[in-house]
């Protein structure tokens, strides 16, 4: 159960959003367990990142506790070649407090309607092999392993695998 001080909001970003969003993706990134970026880019260049996705409708959905952004999911377009013109990346993160709560899962679920709504068809995500709580999130919602990545990441001397994992609408 959320405590009282749990009781969240999921929302579409928007322009007002940028500053916290960059913050808490910038902790869950200085964390280096999770992301495949050790901090967030500067504000400039977030900004311009966010102001784009509004613009173009792409699926950002922001968290918000007591006016806060604690976590984000977006789904976002790749290469803009036509023949990958329906193809999407995930990405998302909570900050730690906000972690097991039931909160990924509602905003992964909104994003995904959203992203189907936009009408990608594939949507692709890499995690690192020992995200145990993201991979059963991802299989939960229907996304399916199709490959590992041996050694993808090296940190302070440490290697991980990743595996690539996607989930194809269903028409
Ligand atoms: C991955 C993350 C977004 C999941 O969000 P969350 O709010 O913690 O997850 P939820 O509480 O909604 O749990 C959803 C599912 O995830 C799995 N899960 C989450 N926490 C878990 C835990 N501590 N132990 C086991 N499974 C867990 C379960 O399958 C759970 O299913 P359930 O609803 O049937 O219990 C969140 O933990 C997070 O921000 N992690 C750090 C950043 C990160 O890993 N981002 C993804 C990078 S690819």
């Amino acid at each position: 159960m959320l405590s009282a001080s749990m009781i969240y909001e999921i929302k579409p970003i928007a322009e007002e959003h940028i500053s916290g969003f960059r913050a808490t993706l910038d902790a869950v990134a200085r964390e280096r367990g999770f992301l495949s970026f050790m901090e967030a880019p500067p504000f400039e260049q977030m900004r311009s990142f966010v102001l784009n996705n509004i613009k173009e409708r792409w699926p950002q959905f922001v968290v918000i506790v007591d006016d806060q952004i604690v976590g984000w999911c977006d789904v976002l377009p790749n290469l803009r070649r036509t023949v990958s013109a329906h193809c999407a990346t995930l990405g998302m993160g909570l900050l730690p407090e906000y972690r097991g709560h039931g909160i990924g899962r509602k905003l992964i679920e909104r994003a995904l309607h959203a992203a189907f709504a936009f009408g990608f068809k594939r949507i692709e995500l890499t995690v690192r092999e020992v995200n145990f709580n993201a991979i059963a999130l991802y299989k939960s919602v229907g996304f399916e392993t199709e490959g590992l990545h041996r050694k993808a990441v090296l940190i302070e001397g440490d290697y991980e695998n990743t595996l690539s994992m996607a989930l194809i609408a269903e028409q």
